[in-house]
């Protein structure tokens, strides 16, 4: 058996994709490895999202270099996004690397890998005609962790003036229903309980389905009916793709769970327009009130972007105040970084320094609001998913349906069980629950 290590960055996209490259290197004679000096064939799925992304990939590779000199036969590949943006100057720069492949690429993996043990150099960023996951179709039968990522969009059209999605990814392309319910299936067959359904831009979902073209609400509503799989999640949503079907779906489909991702990136109507976001602040905000009017306990998580090109304080504060408004359960926030290619690295940029003094009051009121919503779940009774052991003896940790990592005494209780519990204590990370009873 040859071993590969996979070293996976950037969204959860990148996750599926690794799960996907290791299954379609198994049938080459793959198993994987946890440590990267046991490997004889390496592979760093990128992320090419901000700048400090995509230079890990070259310090690395920098770092790797040496175990050739160890192992002569070992293979170092580039996947992903920086495989996507930068290939050719990958194999430019780093003579160590014997392979790069884009996302839109991963099934002709088998046939690049024989190259290069051929001794060739391999390199594919192309965007195929064939459908890659009918190519990347495999069935394996062996038993897995209870919750799984399951791609069912990919790419985007929006072109947000800071992103590279569009470039990396490609075009927006939806899966058939058939073949979603066909891998979802699988996966509860394995052990699934929860799935998260993926897209670069999930609810501009539009598959081929029975009757024409399928809404990701349609999905998540047919999904619901599969026995054994109890939660429905999805990332990451667009505002303007959430239709009311989708928000009607959060209100009456009891498997989709109470937890939304859906990023604002900023709060002042001058910079959105120059994002190309295509939606308002006030826009934002009614839409949430319409899904809390669907979900009241629902909790929110966004993306934040501070110094874009052009944002001043009072920028700035407008994005301060949508987040007073809105109030979120949990966010994630960045400074703009500038991507080559994008229409907003060509403009005048923000200084450093205001831009790292504007994340840190931006976080430091996020972090306040995801306190005081931790905290007001103690008391409260959730339904955890077992995940794993806890690091105490005896202790199991799981996801609650808001998706807050739980710990509670375990009392025999399994992985991959649901089971109801109180919350009893709220640290910055986590809850601490005891149970009460097995679901
Ligand atoms: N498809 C998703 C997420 C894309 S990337 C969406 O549309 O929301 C995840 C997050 O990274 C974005 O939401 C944005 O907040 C951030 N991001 C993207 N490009 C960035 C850049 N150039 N600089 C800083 N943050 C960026
Ligand atoms: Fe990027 Fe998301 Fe905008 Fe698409 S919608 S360009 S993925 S931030
Ligand atoms: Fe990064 Fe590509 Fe995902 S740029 S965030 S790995 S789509």
């Amino acid at each position: 058996m040859k071993k590969l290590y996979i070293k996976t960055y950037g969204c959860q996209m990148n996750v599926y994709d690794s799960e996907r490259m290791a299954e379609a290197l198994g049938g080459q004679g793959y198993t994987q490895v946890t440590a990267p000096e046991d490997a004889d064939m390496i592979l760093l799925n990128t992320c090419h999202i901000r700048e400090k992304a995509a230079e890990k990939v070259y310090s690395e590779i920098g770092r790797l270099k040496p175990l050739k000199s160890a192992n002569p036969d070992l293979k170092i590949g580039v996947a992903g996004c920086v495989a996507q943006a930068e290939g050719e100057e990958i194999m430019a720069r780093a003579p160590s690397v014997d392979l790069v492949v884009g996302p839109q690429s991963y099934h002709r993996l088998p046939a690049m890998e024989e190259a290069v043990q051929a001794g060739q150099k391999a390199l594919d960023t192309d965007f195929p005609e064939e459908d890659k996951f009918e190519h990347l179709k495999s069935r394996p039968k062996a038993k897995r962790a209870p919750t799984a990522f399951l791609t069912v969009q990919e790419g985007c059209d929006k072109f947000c003036a800071f992103c590279v999605v569009p470039y990396t990814r490609g075009a927006e392309v939806s899966r058939p229903v058939a073949q979603i319910l066909t891998e979802a299936q699988d996966l509860v067959e394995r052990g699934v309980r929860e799935i998260t359904l993926l897209g670069q831009n999930v609810n501009a979902y539009h598959g081929a389905g029975e009757g024409g073209d399928w809404s990701l609400a349609q999905l998540i509503r047919r999904l619901a009916r599969v026995d054994g799989l109890e939660r429905i999640r999805f990332t990451t949503s667009h505002p303007n793709d959430m239709d009311d079907d989708l928000i009607a779906a959060h209100g009456d489909c009891d498997k989709l769970m109470p937890y939304l991702h859906l990023p604002v990136q900023a709060g002042s109507d001058k910079i959105l327009k120059a994002m190309n976001r295509k939606h308002t602040a006030d826009s934002y905000i009614r839409l949430i009130e319409r899904i809390r009017a669907a979900r009241p306990d629902l909790l929110l998580s966004g993306d934040f972007i501070v110094g874009f090109p052009g944002e001043t304080d009072a920028d700035f504060e407008d994005t301060m105040s949508l987040i007073r408004e809105v109030n979120y359960g949990q966010a994630y926030s960045f400074k703009y970084s500038t991507r080559p290619g994008t229409p907003a690295a060509e403009r005048d940029q923000v200084d450093e320094d205001v831009k790292s003094e504007r994340l840190a009051k931006l976080q430091s009121l996020l972090k306040d609001q995801q306190i005081a919503a931790q905290d007001a779940m103690v008391g409260r009774d959730v339904t955890v998913l077992l995940e794993k052991p806890g690091r105490l003896e005896g202790q199991m940790v799981g996801k609650s349906e808001y998706l807050h990592a739980v710990h509670m005494p375990g009392e025999g209780a399994q992985v991959g069980d649901l089971v109801r519990a109180r919350v009893v204590e709220s640290a910055p990370n986590s809850l601490a629950a005891v149970p009460l009873h097995r679901l």
